[in-house]
Formats: structure tokens, sequence, C-alpha cells
């Protein structure tokens, strides 16, 4: 293996699959330094990536992305998102992607929730994210990109305002890279919540560093909970996700004494999007004083489901619930961040050299709320956009006097998650969102800190309710609130907001 040069063309930070895209992309025409510090969430995304291809429309695809998105999304990257996927999606099975498939070799789709007809591939039954895992990262090791393991603690910044590099912890040492770009592809912001869907390395890395080189976040109040992560008893760190294709394939919602949730609530039922179902399983905890509803797939067919859902069926094994006889304990998680650092449709920030892509990037395609396995596709889609740019032009070198903007430590993480778990979860209001930014007040200034009060400032601002931010004290959606919210930083490095109401960029 080659040393990592301490000067390149372009640094990537992020492994999952928008980073792996966006560097497989760049691979054959420029010089690339891919860091990770852990796989991200791609790993342990179950669904899978949903495609409209065939007798499927895309505009129908895009058309339930809206819908899912609360009418907020961005048309024209909706557009670019659905009619390149299957281009993507192609090219990733050229890679060597095994996707499932039927008897007659096609591939085999399923629905989640939110799509109008079966369009999610899958792959391994529900191990989609660590099949698309394996084939990019066997595909970018085949190139000459440099991959290292470290965590991104800084960005070089010129005078005249430019990201040109960044500084990456390895063990003990901080190495530092030059590069005409930087393309944060962090994902998420679950280690921020006390439970996530989320492995712990993700942590709002990418949203801290790009707020202290100045660029703009948008929409961070639209924070997604996956309506049925497995209830085990832990009430904090990574939960295991059971994903929505169990409802797919006919589970349905159940409160603590076997009545159905969803039916009569959306005419989807148990199929509604996401931000809809969630609501649903908390206002019925809440009205139960319960900690968990109930998941029950007892009329799905067993070899359905041992099929289709191997990896669900054994973190059910791993608590002792049986997938196929019984009902399993569920409840909502912190899942995705439908904002995040804005971005036109090649991922390009407000800040010269920064480029952003994947779920820390807010292209607008997710609107409100994002739509079922359409995370995968967007890492896709968006890595190989940022990719072209960057190809066809690259930012010129920026001289000068370089200062290093480091991230910081977080000295109270766990306190931090707590504030933002009790005010700004599923349900939120005035007076707790209040108490969140009182509360974060004395908890400093690092990333995690940088990314609850970026939450906590948008929630407060935005008064009324869409998607998966729901105020119980503005609870319908108001059309003096469709606009953005925007968040920066002020004098005293703290997160301000205002509203815009133009496109994302
Ligand atoms: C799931 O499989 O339910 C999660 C997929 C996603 O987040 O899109």
């Amino acid at each position: 293996m080659t040393p990592v040069p301490d000067v390149t063309d372009v640094v990537v930070v992020g492994s999952g699959v928008a980073g792996l895209s966006t560097a497989l992309g760049l691979a054959a025409t420029r010089d690339v330094v891919l860091i990770g510090a852990g796989d991200g969430s791609t790993p342990w995304a179950q669904g899978g990536v949903s495609a409209a291809y065939g007798d499927d429309d895309p505009l129908d695809h895009a058309h339930d992305t809206q819908v899912a998105g609360a009418g907020f999304c961005d048309p024209r990257n909706v557009r670019a998102l659905v009619e390149e996927g299957p281009q993507r999606l192609a090219e990733l099975i050229a890679h060597g992607a095994r996707f499932d498939r039927n008897g007659d070799g096609s591939l085999s789709r399923t629905l989640e929730g939110g799509h109008s007809r079966p369009r999610i591939v899958h792959a391994g039954g529900d191990a989609t994210g660590a099949e698309v895992h394996r084939a990019l990262l066997t595909a970018v090791q085949r190139t000459s990109v440099h991959m290292m393991t470290g965590r991104t603690v800084g960005l070089l910044q010129s005078e005249s305002g430019s990201v040109v590099g960044v500084l990456v912890e390895t063990g003990a040492e901080v190495v530092r890279i030059e590069a005409r770009a930087v393309v944060l592809a962090t994902g998420g912001i679950g280690n921020a919540y006390l439970a996530s869907t989320n492995p712990s390395t993700v942590r709002g890395d990418g949203i801290a560093l790009a707020l202290r080189a100045g660029a703009s976040l948008v929409d961070m109040e639209f924070v997604q909970f996956h309506p049925t992560a497995l209830h085990t008893g832990e009430t904090a760190g990574q939960l295991p996700l059971v994903t929505e294709a169990v409802r797919g394939e006919g589970a349905v919602l159940r409160d603590v004494d076997g009545r159905r949730i969803m039916a009569g609530r959306h005419p989807r039922a148990d199929l509604a999007p996401r931000d809809v179902v969630a609501r649903a399983i908390e206002a019925t905890m809440r009205r139960d004083g319960s900690d968990h509803v109930w998941l029950d797939a007892t009329a799905v067919a067993p070899d359905v489901l041992r099929k289709r859902f191997p990896t669900v069926l054994a973190s059910c094994a791993r608590i002792g619930v049986d997938l196929l006889s019984e009902q399993i304990p569920v409840a909502p998680a912190e899942h995705f961040l439908c904002g995040g650092v804005r971005t036109d449709r090649n991922g390009a920030t407000d800040v010269p050299g920064l480029y952003a892509v994947g779920e820390v990037a807010a292209t607008g395609v997710h609107g409100a709320n994002r739509l079922a396995s359409n995370s995968l596709l967007e890492g896709l889609v968006f890595g190989r956009r940022v990719a072209t740019a960057l190809t066809l032009d690259l930012p010129a070198k920026d001289l000068g006097h370089v200062r290093e903007l480091m991230l910081g430590d977080d000295r109270q993480p766990e306190r931090i998650r707590t504030i933002l778990s009790k005010y700004a979860g599923i349900r939120r209001d005035g007076a707790g969102l209040n108490a969140a930014a009182d509360e974060l007040d004395s908890v400093g200034t690092g990333p995690l800190a940088t990314v609850a009060r970026a939450v906590v400032v948008a929630a407060t601002a935005r008064q009324d309710s869409r998607g998966c931010h729901w105020r119980s004290d503005y609870p319908q959606a108001d059309e003096r609130w469709d606009r953005h919210t925007v968040v920066r930083l002020d004098q005293d490095d703290r997160p301000t907001t205002r509203q815009v109401q133009t496109d994302l960029v």
C-alpha cells in the first residue's frame, strides 16, 4: 500500500455509500484520499434501494417522494434522484453487487411505507446496505484511491475563506492533508440522540465542521424517527432496525391490548409514510403509558419471513422473541437527518472548496420527511454528481495563509443526548425547546453541542407542523412557513436561524 499523500486533489471524508460513490466516480481523473472513521450507517441499512424502471415510472417515484416529503421537496433535485437512480443501480450491479432475484431472474422488488408500488430492490433479504457497501468498497479498492482510517478533527481554511484541506486524527497523530476540494460524506446525527438506529460513529462531525467553516445548514428541524426499532430494553445506543419491508410483506402494528394502531388512520394504514406511523406509535405509547408497541408478523408465511428477514430474525432471537410465531416489541428511534449542510445539486456548499453529499447534505430531495429507501439511492446518485462536477472543474489552488478550524471536544455528550431526546424528539413544543436551549447553554461548544443547538434553534423557529417536525403547540401545516430554515454560526460560535423563501441554494 502506498503512503497517503499530504497534498491531493480531493479529500472525501466518510466511507459510506455517498463517500465511496464519490471516490469511485473520481478515481480515474483525480488524486483522491478517502477518510473513514467506521463505516457509518450504510452497512446497517436493511430495506433497500428504491428505483423506478421497466413498467414503473420515475415520475410516480417522484410523486411518492414529494408526498412523503410533505410537499417540501426540491422538485428538480427529486427528478435527478429518480431519473438517474436506475442507471446508478445498474452500475452497482456491474461492480458486482448481488441483489435478490426472482425465479425468472428478474430483480425482486418489495413495498415500503409511502411507495405506491413495489420498487425497493434488496439484497441478502434485509442486508442491502451491507451488500451495497461491500460492492462499492471492493470497487474502490481496485482503484488508485488512497484510503485511510481516522477521525477528521479539523478543516484547513485559506484567508479568502476557501476550504483547502483537512486534519485527521489517526491514533496519537494528527495528519494534515491539503486538497483543492473537501467532500463531507459523514452521514447524519444519530449519536446526538440517546437511541438511534445509527452506529455511534455517526455523530454529526460534518455538520459541525461545515458550520465552523461558515457554511449554512438548512431544514435541521426535520429529524426522522424510524417507527420500528427493536425494543431491546436498552434505552440508549444503537438499536436494531426492524425494516419497514416487514410491514410491506403484511405485518401490522398493535397496541399493548392487541388493537391495530394504523387501521383507519391513513389510507395506506401500516404503510403510511414514516412520519405518520412514528407519530401514531408515539401517541399510542403516551396514551397507554407504555415504552413500546407490538409488530405482528404472525400472519406472514414463515418461509417468507425466513428468506426475506434473516437480520431481523437474528436480532429478535438475541432478545428471546420469535418473529415467526410471536409479536415483537418495537418503538421509534432516531434514524435520519432530512436537512443538513445546504448544497446545490452537485454538492457545492456556500463555502468555496467545501462539498457535502449523502445524509450530511441537504439538497431538498427529502423535503420534510424522507421516503423509505431513498437514502442509499441518494448516496449513489449524488455521489456520482459530485464526482462529475469535480472531474469537470476543480477549485483553483488557493495559496496563502491557512488557519486550522478544529472540531473540539464535547465534555458532556450524555447530557446533550438526554436534552435533545427529551425536547426535540417526535413531539416538540415551544416551552420544551426553550428549556432545551437553556440547558444546552452550559454544555460547551463541541461538535455534538453544536449539532444539538442547530436542531433546537431550527425547531424553535418553525412554528408549524409538517413531515417529521411536529409541534404540539402548532399542530397544523401553515403556508406562512412554506420556507426553509437556515442555520449559521453567529460571532460567538452559536447556531442562529433565519428563514428563506427560495430554493435551497
Ligand atoms: C427500512 O428498511 O425500514 C429503512 C430503510 C430506510 O431508512 O430507507
